[in-house]
């Protein structure tokens, strides 16, 4: 993995070369997920239409993934559509339908070179079949990949999440296959879009707003916050790192105490 930073690093703009030599591996987030805002305000700040914010957002797609593939990050998770964005007006949702094809046709072969797996995560119902189409072949051709998992949550949200894990359990105490009393959190966890996957250690939201927007509301619950003023479209290699240093510094105590205090 270093050998791959180092060469990415001597193709890069000296500018670049230092921060990366910054983290070391034991301290790198296994599971990263970020939500992904500002791409309107960006657009706005340019005087372009909103989809020109989008479209810039998923260059930093691409860019984000390459280093956290490069750092050696286990799963990167974003929000690229929630099951609230179906209020947006219908032009800028058929554009955002549009972005995982043109994501997935332009780079799937790099990500392939790269080891990267494809992943998705939220509700097939109502995404075109031309996005679903784009997604089940990027997954197919990178289901043997063992580097990082790209999981794109799209159509996706985490109270629905919830009440249909909540319902398939009621069923089953319905159907008295399972006890009230023996009800655990790995229930409701195996019955989540991410099963199988680590919680996030770190979350990262753009653009300056400080709350969750129905993302992963369970599985973030010891998950390290970071909240920066970047536009997504804005957010580079050096913003990740920066992220990545701040959560390095963090004492994750799950509730309980560490070192000296708990003696
Ligand atoms: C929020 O910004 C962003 C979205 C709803 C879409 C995010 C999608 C991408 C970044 C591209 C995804 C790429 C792939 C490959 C799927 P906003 O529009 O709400 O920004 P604003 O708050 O400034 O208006």
């Amino acid at each position: 993995m270093f050998n791959k930073l180092i060469k990415r690093m001597a193709d890069s703009s000296s500018e670049n070369r230092e921060p990366l030599l910054s983290v070391s591996s034991e301290e790198i987030p296994a599971h990263i997920a970020i939500i992904m805002d500002g791409n309107g305000r960006w657009a706005k700040k340019r005087s372009l239409p909103r989809i020109a914010g989008h479209h810039e957002g998923m260059k930093t797609v691409r860019r984000i993934t390459r280093l956290a593939s490069d750092l050696g990050v286990s799963v990167l998770t974003l929000y690229a559509f929630s099951t609230e964005n179906w209020k947006r007006p219908k032009m800028e949702v058929d554009f955002l339908m549009r972005l995982p094809e043109e994501f997935l046709s332009t780079f799937l072969p790099e990500l392939i070179e790269e080891n990267v797996r494809v992943e998705m995560m939220g509700y097939h119902d109502n995404l075109p079949s031309h996005t679903l189409e784009a997604v089940r072949k990027a997954k197919e051709a990178t289901k043997n990949n063992t580097g990082l998992v790209l999981n794109f949550a799209l159509n996706y949200g985490s109270r629905s999440e919830i009440v249909d894990a909540v319902k398939d359990i009621a069923a089953q105490v319905a159907a008295g296959t399972l006890d009230i009393a023996s009800i655990s959190e790995d229930h409701i966890s195996e019955r989540l879009m991410t099963k199988g996957l680590p919680e996030p250690d770190l979350l990262i939201r753009t653009s300056g707003e400080v709350r969750l927007s129905n993302f992963m509301l369970w599985q973030l619950a010891y998950t390290e916050f970071w909240f920066t003023e970047t536009l997504w479209p804005d957010f580079n290699e050096d913003s990740l790192l920066e992220a990545i240093e701040n959560y390095k510094k963090r004492n994750r105590r799950y509730g309980g105490l560490k070192g000296e205090e708990a003696n």
